[in-house]
């Protein structure tokens, strides 16, 4: 029974633990500002990692290593974990992250003032790496992959159906002032992807900063660096009480080791079916 560890919100799944539900109702009233940044991904997608990225980008003190603020302390969730948090005493600019579905957000954020960054993935390997986080999860719906793969192409996950999510962003891109990011290009390219991101939030770092950037986003270097990886944080957060890191494995075409020929077969007819439409570029391996 998968509706135990869900709350469902206008048609949209999120994840009990942590929910700031009664922020999540009033959303659409929150106050955006011309500088605000927000971040969007459907969960696994590289979330953490451009979190780090932003933060980098950012913070100068975040990049020189000193102070000890977690980048999900610097770039909160709005939807999680943020009971704490109040987002309108936050100092200029504010930078949020959030896996929120394009109808939810804010009015506001629909001027093009403040700046959206969708970041997606190849559905294969976010369906495995959430596969192997949810398996984590003390609340786990199921860990037999044949089973999780039908919870995430019937959107009985947090985050409700991928598909809906990056087809709504996508289709309603021209409401926002919007720059879509592949998981994928950041890690054949992340130097150039920090670049094309520092362009877009009108940022200019000097060429030893953006080299601290990169060295600072690697995921060897977010493994052993506890402001980026949420290791201290797993109890807390996700009520996670089994071993293993939030970064897994961070790579491209894991998916391979996980599905069988027919598993991928169905797979590759919903994608086409449900993606003909929309040209974004996918990198499977
Ligand atoms: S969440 O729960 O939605 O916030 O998860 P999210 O951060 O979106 O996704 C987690 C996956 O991103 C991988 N990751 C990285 N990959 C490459 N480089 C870097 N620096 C990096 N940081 C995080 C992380 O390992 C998860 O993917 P898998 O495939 O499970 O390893």
């Amino acid at each position: 029974d998968t509706n135990k560890f869900l709350t469902k919100l206008k048609g949209c799944y999120f994840a009990n633990t942590q929910l700031n539900l009664e922020f999540l109702e009033n959303l659409d009233d929150f106050e955006i500002r011309d500088d605000d940044v927000f971040i969007i991904t459907y969960p696994k997608s590289g979330t953490v990692w451009f979190q780090q990225i932003l933060c980098l980008i950012y913070f100068e003190e975040h990049r020189k290593g000193i102070g000890n603020l977690e980048t999900v302390e610097r770039i909160p969730f709005l939807e999680y974990f943020s009971r704490e948090v109040d987002f309108a005493e936050r100092p200029s600019p504010r930078l949020f992250t959030t896996h929120i579905p394009y109808y939810l957000v804010p009015r506001g954020l629909k001027n093009k003032k403040a700046k959206v960054i969708y970041i997606y993935r190849n559905p294969k390997d976010v369906m495995c790496s959430y596969f192997h986080f949810s398996k984590k999860l003390t609340a786990s719906a199921t860990d037999n992959f044949v089973e999780f793969m039908n919870l995430f192409l019937e959107g009985e996950v947090a985050g409700s159906l991928w598909f809906d999510h990056i087809k709504g962003w996508y289709e309603h891109k021209n409401l926002f002032n919007i720059h879509f990011l592949m998981y994928e290009e950041m890690k054949k390219d992340l130097r150039g992807s920090v670049l094309k991101i520092c362009k877009f939030l009108g940022k200019e770092l000097s060429e030893e900063d953006v080299d601290a950037v990169v060295r600072q986003a690697t995921f060897e270097n977010m493994k052993n660096d506890p402001r980026a990886n949420y290791d201290n944080k797993l109890k807390a957060y996700f009520g996670i009480q089994k071993k293993g890191h939030f970064l897994r494995k961070g790579t491209i075409g894991d998916w391979k080791n996980h599905m069988t020929a027919e598993q991928n077969e169905k797979f590759d007819m919903i994608f086409q079916t449900k993606m003909k439409d929309i040209p974004l570029k996918f990198i499977w391996d």
